[in-house]
């Protein structure tokens, strides 16, 4: 059986997550074939094209365009900020994306998920993070769809689901992606 390595992105860099916790949470449901990098975004440095176009890229952006050029697909994970995504998620995005012609993220799967502890589940952030998607070129899974709401009230202390309804839907969302990744990369 094919391995499949997909790297979990999650937009914030906050300690006590929600939107990492979900990611751990739904990596947690992938089938066993599917090996999970858990993306740690807090070393990144701001993109600037000057240090390309000079040759000197940051370490940090030369590790995290190796784990993105590994990955066979991405699960991004985004909170909503001013009703769009975070800015270090896109920075991420950014990185990844060049040196020109050097698009790490091109042709593979991905999905996004949108987590808010707040009532309006951040389906607005998590939809303008499909944007950038068509320009680099990922291959996204549109439906089944994962906005999650009240994400405070959702988790237990150690990063679990307590709604049964959420959980299969989790469940599920996690299997549909799999199988979109097993699909894309056929
Ligand atoms: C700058 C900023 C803007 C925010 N804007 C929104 C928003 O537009 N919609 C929303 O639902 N929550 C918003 N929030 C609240 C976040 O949903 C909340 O801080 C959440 O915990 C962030 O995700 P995290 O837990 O993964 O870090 C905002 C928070 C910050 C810091």
């Amino acid at each position: 059986m094919r391995t499949y390595r997909i790297a979990v992105i999650a937009g914030s860099l906050r300690k006590e997550s929600f939107s990492r916790k979900i990611a751990k949470y739904i990596a947690g449901l992938m089938p066993e074939n599917f090996e999970i990098d858990l993306i740690d975004l807090s070393g990144l440095d701001m993109y600037n094209q000057d240090l390309d176009d000079e040759h000197r890229p940051p370490q940090s952006w030369v590790d995290f365009r190796n784990v993105i050029g590994k990955a066979d697909g991405f699960l991004f994970v985004t909170p909503e900020y001013n009703r769009s995504f975070p800015a270090v998620l896109k920075n991420a995005l950014d990185i990844a994306s060049r040196p020109m012609r050097e698009n790490k993220w091109g042709g593979k799967p991905g999905a996004i998920v949108g987590v808010t502890p707040g009532n309006m589940f951040a389906i607005t952030g998590a939809t303008h993070l499909r944007q950038p998607m068509a320009s680099l070129n990922i291959q996204l899974m549109l439906k089944p769809e994962q906005f999650i709401a009240n994400a405070a009230a959702l988790l237990d202390e150690n990063g679990g689901v307590k709604d049964a309804h959420k959980q299969q839907s989790l469940k599920e969302y996690a299997e549909a992606f799999a199988k979109w990744v097993e699909k894309v990369l056929a």
